[in-house]
């Protein structure tokens, strides 16, 4: 079935004992047993929910993964990604990872003995420059955020899969209607579900998506053991977001477009960092492995007093951090996504004062581009 029939139905068989089109809120803790181990299957909520359970199975189909698992959030899912290693493990990690994982991987799993390298992963021969005997995983990020980077996927998974190390994508920009990983050789994916699948800005979720039925095992294990698991309300508001998942790409990617190419041709602005611009480092790559390009752009004003200047005058477009929702979002990585990444590593990084992050939205494209245009004749 085509991706948009598989959105609204994979997963999602109509109640058994109501009928009920949309799949029900199981808001319980508990099932009944009928009898000492004689149960639906169901047990302990933390274990399984029905509702959790049909999203599950409809995120593992669109990114052709075997199983799934949803989290409270993106961060716990990718917590419960690294937690298949062990202390001494080593990690190569795409260079300008979302904050929040450098975080993560920087200043608390370090302290449980994982080592990570950073490097350029648009560039295989980083990824196996930074190999050592203990590297069990690689984390790419595809773009990464905000720099837009691309992985090279496919040659990096040769390694990966060469070497029996587990290669892990964070799809979350992209979502599957433009970039299934696994198709490229990714064991494991993963999303904030808050961002593209939810794609309403009212759901903090995670999922992880699983290739080979070990790592399912092992993911399900530690889910239970951790307890950070998505909770029927939000599972459910995730499911309905996913089946307007395609149309919603659809517009963001066309949107996405349109202020790009704007943005490309403004006097005010220096540069723009978007995967569909002939300009993009890697466009060639982007064309090849994405569908479409998305509505993730980022763009360099020139200084910190510009960035401010357009983010305090815009109107229509919402200063927020977050990305993926129908509605724009604007951000300032420097001072928001990206304020715990050390200042030189960010400049390095090319993460700098200036530059504004955009995540457009499916309002009329006329309406975003005059609001930015109107606050960027401000400064
Ligand atoms: C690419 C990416 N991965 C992971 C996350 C973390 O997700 P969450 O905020 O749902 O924990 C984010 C959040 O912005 C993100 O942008």
């Amino acid at each position: 079935m085509g991706f948009a029939t598989e959105a609204i139905h994979a997963g999602q068989e109509p109640d058994a004992t109501t009928g009920a089109v949309s799949v029900p809120i199981y808001q319980t803790s508990t099932y009944v047993q009928e009898a000492l181990g004689k149960h639906k299957g169901f047990e302990y909520a933390r274990t399984q929910n029905p509702t959790r359970l049909a999203l599950e199975r409809n995120v593992a189909t669109l990114e052709c993964g075997s199983s799934a698992h949803c989290f409270a959030s993106g961060m716990s899912a990718i917590t419960t990604v690294l937690l298949l290693l062990r202390a001494g493990d080593h990690v190569i990690v795409s260079e300008n990872t979302y904050g929040g994982t450098y975080r993560l991987f920087e200043r608390v799993l370090r302290n449980f003995g994982l080592d990570f390298t950073y490097v350029d992963t648009s560039d295989a021969g980083e990824v196996e420059s930074a190999l050592r005997d203990s590297t069990r995983m690689v984390f790419l990020e595809i773009p990464t955020n905000p720099v837009m980077t691309i992985a090279d996927i496919d040659a990096i998974g040769r390694i990966t899969t060469d070497r029996g190390i587990r290669l892990v994508v964070d799809n979350t920009f992209m979502s599957p209607f433009f970039f299934r990983p696994i198709e490229h050789g990714a064991d494991l994916v993963v999303h904030s579900t808050t961002k593209y699948l939810n794609g309403h800005s009212d759901s903090v979720g995670g999922v992880v998506v699983e290739k080979h039925a070990e790592d399912a095992e092992r993911i399900g294990f530690t889910q239970n053991a951790v307890g950070a698991i998505l909770s029927p309300f939000d599972s459910w508001l995730v499911m309905r977001g996913i089946k307007t998942l395609a149309v919603r790409m659809q517009q963001h990617d066309a949107n996405g477009r349109q202020v790009a190419q704007f943005l490309a041709e403004h006097p005010k602005v220096q540069k723009v960092i978007y995967p569909g611009l002939s300009t993009h480092p890697q466009f060639q790559r982007a064309r090849k492995l994405f569908s479409g390009f998305g509505g993730m752009i980022a763009f360099e004003t020139g200084s910190l007093a510009a960035a401010r200047a357009l983010l305090d005058n815009v109107r229509l477009c919402a200063l927020a951090e977050s990305l993926g929702g129908v509605e724009t979002l604007i951000s300032h990585p420097a001072t928001m996504t990206h304020a715990s990444v050390p200042v030189e590593d960010r400049l390095r990084l090319g993460i700098t004062d200036g530059m504004v992050r955009i995540s457009v939205g499916i309002e009329d494209v006329d309406d975003i581009i005059a609001d930015l245009d109107r606050a960027l004749q401000q400064e």
